[in-house]
């Protein structure tokens, strides 16, 4: 079965992020085996520390060469990626082989897609992500990403909730990346 990975860019515990994610891990269910990567403990990138990279880095770029696909879910901050995110995939975009800057690097390839709970659902963020994205070099399923916007109800409960636009998208967008993987199997 194919393996997708969670990476939400918020570490908010019960945020609207987190939110998203545990509906994306219900929605995918049984039709691919899905884990949540836990990257709190990824350092700050500095390029003198690369090699050995630290724990933390090695442990989840393991995680992310195991997946055959990333599912993105992200906060926007000042309209930007985040950068405890862009962090990460700072990490995750170098060489893994210290004698070649140029080799593959842990997400190199992965097949990656990208949502977004924000206040206006991520009109920013989510196109800036997914540049990033394949700027790494991953297929991302660009014009499959989506976003939910944090509604003012929402901010009151801190509960987020979705439209039924909102919950058809990401239900298109899981059924886009799992055919993506059965073409990719
Ligand atoms: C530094 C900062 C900048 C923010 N900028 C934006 C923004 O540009 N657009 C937006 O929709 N929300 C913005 N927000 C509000 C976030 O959407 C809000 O904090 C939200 O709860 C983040 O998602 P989370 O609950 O998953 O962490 C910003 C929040 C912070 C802390």
């Amino acid at each position: 079965m194919a393996k997708v990975l969670m990476i939400n860019g918020s570490l908010h515990a019960g945020g609207f992020n987190q939110q998203l994610t545990e509906k994306i891990v219900a929605l995918l269910g049984a039709r691919a085996e899905v884990s949540v990567l836990h990257w709190a403990d990824v350092p700050i990138y500095v390029q003198n520390q690369e090699f050995p990279a630290p724990a933390a880095v090695a442990r989840v770029r393991d995680e992310v060469r195991a997946a055959d696909a990333i599912w993105f879910v992200t906060p926007e901050y000042n309209y930007q990626i985040p950068g405890g995110l862009k962090n990460l995939t700072d990490w995750l975009s170098r060489s893994l082989d210290a004698a070649n800057p140029r080799g593959e690097s842990a997400i190199h390839g992965k097949i990656t897609t990208v949502s977004a709970a924000a206040a206006d659902g991520g009109t920013h963020v989510r196109p800036l992500l997914e540049e990033l994205l394949a700027f790494i070099r991953t297929q991302v399923q660009r014009e499959a990403g989506s976003g939910v916007a944090i509604k003012p109800e929402n901010w009151a409960s801190g509960a987020l909730t979705l439209s039924e636009a909102e919950e058809a998208a990401l239900h298109q967008q899981a059924t886009a990346l799992l055919a993506r993987l059965a073409m990719a199997a």
